[in-house]
This record gives C-alpha cells, sequence and structure tokens, in this order.
C-alpha cells in the first residue's frame, strides 16, 4: 500500500507539471499570434514554446500516464468505475489537444501559422475544463 501512494504522489507530481505546461503553451500561441514573422519577438516565442513542449509538457505527460497506469496495473478494478471512465476518456481528449498544441507549434517555428489570437484563447479553455471534471472524478468519484 505504501508503495501505491508513492506512485500516487509522483502521479499528481507529474499531472500538475503537465497541466501547467498545457494552461501555458496556448497562452504563448495567443501572443505569438500577434508576432510579425521573422521578428525578434516570433523567435523568442520559438525558443520558449519548444522548451517548455519538449522539457516540460512532453516529459511530465509520460510520467503522468506512466505512474497511472501502474496505479490501474496494481488494481485494475479501477478501470470498472465509473468515475474513472470519465477521467481516462477526459484525459483522451487532454492528450489529443497535446497533439494538436504540438503541430501548431511547428506551424510557428516554419512561420506558417494562420490561426488567431481569439482562436487561441478559446484552445486555452480546454485544459482548464477538463483539469476541473477529471480533479472532481477523482476526488468526489460521482456515480459509484
Ligand atoms: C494520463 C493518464 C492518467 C491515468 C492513467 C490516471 C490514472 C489514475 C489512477 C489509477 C489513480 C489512482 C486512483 C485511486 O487510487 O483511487 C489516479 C489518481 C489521481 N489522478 Fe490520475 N490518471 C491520469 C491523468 C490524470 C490527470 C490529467 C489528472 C489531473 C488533471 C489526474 C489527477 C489525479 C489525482 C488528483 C489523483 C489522486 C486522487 C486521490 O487522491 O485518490 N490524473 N490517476
Amino acid at each position: 500500500m505504501e508503495a501505491y501512494l508513492w506512485i500516487k504522489a509522483l502521479h499528481v507530481i507529474s499531472v500538475i507539471s503537465w497541466m501547467a505546461g498545457m494552461l501555458y503553451l496556448p497562452r504563448l500561441y495567443v501572443y505569438h499570434a500577434g508576432a510579425e514573422p521573422g521578428s525578434a519577438t516570433s523567435e523568442t516565442f520559438k525558443i520558449m514554446e519548444r522548451r517548455l513542449l519538449r522539457a516540460i509538457i512532453n516529459p511530465a505527460m509520460i510520467a503522468a500516464f506512466g505512474f497511472g497506469i501502474w496505479m490501474i496495473v496494481l488494481d485494475p478494478d479501477l478501470l470498472s468505475q465509473p468515475w474513472m471512465q470519465v477521467k481516462l476518456a477526459s484525459v483522451l481528449v487532454l492528450s489529443g489537444l497535446h497533439g494538436y498544441l504540438s503541430i501548431w507549434r511547428r506551424d510557428f517555428e516554419a512561420d506558417r501559422n494562420r490561426k488567431s489570437a481569439g482562436f487561441f484563447r478559446a484552445v486555452n479553455e480546454i485544459p482548464t475544463v477538463i483539469m476541473v471534471i477529471v480533479v472532481i472524478m477523482v476526488i468526489v468519484r460521482p456515480f459509484v
């Protein structure tokens, strides 16, 4: 049981890092969409976005999945819980958004972004909504 709690603690630590990056990166895109391609500001945003994604968001996502799946392997009955099913479905949406954030980063890197600051402001709400749903599911556990 103690080992399980250490795994859960490492899961929550990696989840916090993943969410911090997923909430920050779209915000950078909001301002980057307003910067002139090729300008010093745009080039600075490219460095910030690349480092945030590669050094924080990607490893944190892998760790969150790793420790989360490890707990499911240790306690497979969790998968039959409706709150865990809603949680994992929400996490799939979050992972899909992660994929799109990577694609949009490459568009910015190649100065071919055509999306507006308003678009990225709307995108920025998605990880917030997912975080609220997931934390309520895993702490309150409705539908038990
Ligand atoms: C990436 C895929 C994920 C998997 C496979 C996963 C799986 C799990 C599992 C199996 C548990 C243990 C539940 C228990 O022991 O009762 C857990 C706990 C937890 N998860 Fe995740 N999770 C994932 C992502 C997330 C995300 C994205 C968040 C938050 C936004 C999150 C927040 C939490 C929290 C706060 C707990 C601790 C709940 C408690 O104190 O019992 N997880 N997760």
